[in-house]
Formats: structure tokens, sequence, C-alpha cells
């Protein structure tokens, strides 16, 4: 695995071959890598390196700002939890095992397994997704996910040793992300072809099991978008819940029902010319949004402030970009 690695372990922002990587560059790359792909997270994480080179610079940053650079990126706890975390490392300094990193916000077992291998080159058993599918195909473990976890964690662990635990980490990633693919993994070219129990079934990519998921549930809201001078009038979502804290168009609730004109108006944050001018998907982790966009150039909103899309998350652009010309 580690000479299969040496070879063919792909070349990343955040990776160093053959020295020590800086546990904050690990850290704020292994928090972005959550549930998004290194294609999405390069460009942010060399904007964020530049604009903010150490945890220092990151905690002193308003928290405003952080999510301003986060926009786009999905999954905004993260930024919140970033922050908190930066204001904890800035003042304590950075830990130096899995436990210490555990115990900062939005540090899971995963992330803390990862910083400590590949940033603190000790043996902690990393998995994510990636490695859960390659286990799952190496023993051909019938167990469906998500009930399969704890036994594919254990399989993993117990291939851990103290041989370039970070490299090994990451080798296991690699090969789950560019060749132990979902779909069709190209076992002609693994280097473990030989060892693997699913590939002998003849059928590897039916590994992991799972257990059938529910469908996606659709919700129906209404987006004000109020422009003037080319400015769009933005308002601050609540520290709790979906997409807390981030910039955002003034929005109804998002709920089962889709909304009538008359309810929409009832909502709307300021009394003017109001014009449905379109609709736009998106769609998060546990439902399916269909928004409706309305427009006015003439209301009066009164909590909130004059922005660009800039700083929105990716539903909001959507509603700013709606029914103009792409
Ligand atoms: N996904 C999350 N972290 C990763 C890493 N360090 N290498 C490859 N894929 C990853």
């Amino acid at each position: 695995m580690l000479k299969w690695y040496d070879a063919n372990g792909r070349t990343m922002p955040w990776r160093v071959r053959g020295a020590a990587a800086d546990p904050y560059r690990v850290w704020l790359s292994e928090i972005m890598l959550q549930q998004t792909t290194v294609a999405a997270v390069a460009p942010y994480f060399e904007r964020f390196l530049a604009r903010w080179p150490d945890v220092k610079a990151l905690a002193a940053t308003p928290r405003e700002e952080l999510l301003g650079a986060w926009a786009g990126l999905g999954y905004y706890s993260r930024a919140r939890n970033l922050h908190a975390a930066a204001q904890v490392l800035a003042e304590q300094g950075l830990p130096a095992d899995e436990v210490g990193w555990r115990a900062l916000p939005g540090v899971g077992p995963y992330t803390a397994a990862a910083i400590a291998a590949i940033a603190l080159d000790q043996p902690a058993n990393v998995v994510d997704g990636n490695v859960e599918r390659v286990m799952a195909r190496l023993y051909a473990v019938e167990t469906p996910l998500p009930d399969a976890k704890v036994e594919l964690r254990d399989l993993a662990g117990k291939l851990v040793t103290a041989e370039r635990p970070g490299d090994w980490a990451q080798a296991l990633m690699d090969l789950g992300a560019t060749i132990c693919t979902p779909k069709s993994p190209k076992c002609s070219v693994c280097p473990w072809i030989k060892a693997c129990a699913a590939y002998a079934t003849g059928a590897p990519e039916t590994y992991p099991r799972r257990t059938a998921k529910a469908e996606r549930p659709r919700r129906h809201g209404v987006a004000f978008r109020i422009e003037r001078d080319g400015a769009l009038w933005l308002v601050r979502r609540p520290d709790k819940g979906l997409l807390g804290g981030m910039a955002a168009l003034p929005t109804t609730d998002w709920r089962a029902r889709k909304w009538t004109r008359a309810e929409a108006l009832a909502e709307a944050p300021g009394a003017g010319e109001w014009k449905k001018i379109g609709s736009v998907e998106h769609v998060f982790t546990h439902f399916a949004l269909s928004l409706d966009v309305y427009a006015s150039t003439d209301a009066r909103p009164n909590e909130g402030w004059w922005g660009d899309a800039s700083a929105l998350p990716t539903v909001f652009k959507k509603a700013a970009q709606a029914g103009r010309a792409t």
C-alpha cells in the first residue's frame, strides 16, 4: 500500500512528502474536506491560507468574515466551529495528540485521527467513507451500512501500524477515491487485488452493502430579493439551525406545503411592489428545497444591510440570480 502511495498518491495543496505536515494546515484541510470533494476544497484552502496563514490570524478575524469566506462550501456549522476552535487554539496552543484535538469544536473522531496521523505521525485509525468502502470490499463484509460502521472501523484498526501512519491513512483514502470507487472500481490496477474478498466474489461494486435509504423530502419556501442601485438587501440567519450565522436573502420558513402569493406577501420583509420572478432548486442533506423568488425594487425593509451575493451560501446565490440571463 505504501509503495502504491509513493507512486500513485495524489498531490494536494495541504500534503507534504517526506516531511512533517503543519498541524494548522492539516486541521483546516480536514475540516474543509468533510463531506466535500478535493476539487471543491482546493481553491478555498488556498484562499484561506493566503488570508490567514496561521491559527492566530484566523482567531483574530471577525466571525462574519470567516463565514463569508466559507460561503459556497456548504455545511456552515464547520465554519462556526472553526472560528470557535481557533480561539481555543490561539490561546492554548495546538494539541499534541488525538485526544487533545478531539476536544475542540467541530473535531470528531475522524478529524482528530486524521490530524494525529498526518500532522503528528501517530498511529491513529483514520476512517472516512472511503476507508469504510475499502474495508467492506477487502473483507467482503455482509453487514449493511450504517450498522457495519463499528465492524469496518475495527478491521481498519487492525491494519494500522507505526510505519508512516499519515501516509497509510492517506493511501487508503486515495485508493478509495481513485481506484476503489463506489460504482466502477478499477480493480485491474489495485494493489490489493489478490487480497480482496469482494473482488473474488465477482461483484466488488456491490460492497459495501447498505440498508435502503429513505427518500429525501421536499420543502417549499419563498426568498425575497430587494435590489437597488446594484445592491442586494441581506439579513443574517439565526445562529442555530440550517445555514446558521450566514448572510442570506430574507426568506419564509421552509415547509412541506407550497406558499401561495398571499401567504408569501404576508411574510415579505417590507411593503412594496413584489413580483414573482422565478424559482430555484437546491438539495440539502436532509431535504430538497424549491424556493420561489419574489423581487422588489421599492420595498423598505428594516433589519439587514445592503451587500452583494459574494458571501451568500449557494442556495441564496441561486435565488439572487433567478430570472436573470446566465
Ligand atoms: N479526504 C479527506 N482528507 C483527505 C486526505 N488527507 N487525503 C485524501 N483524501 C482526503
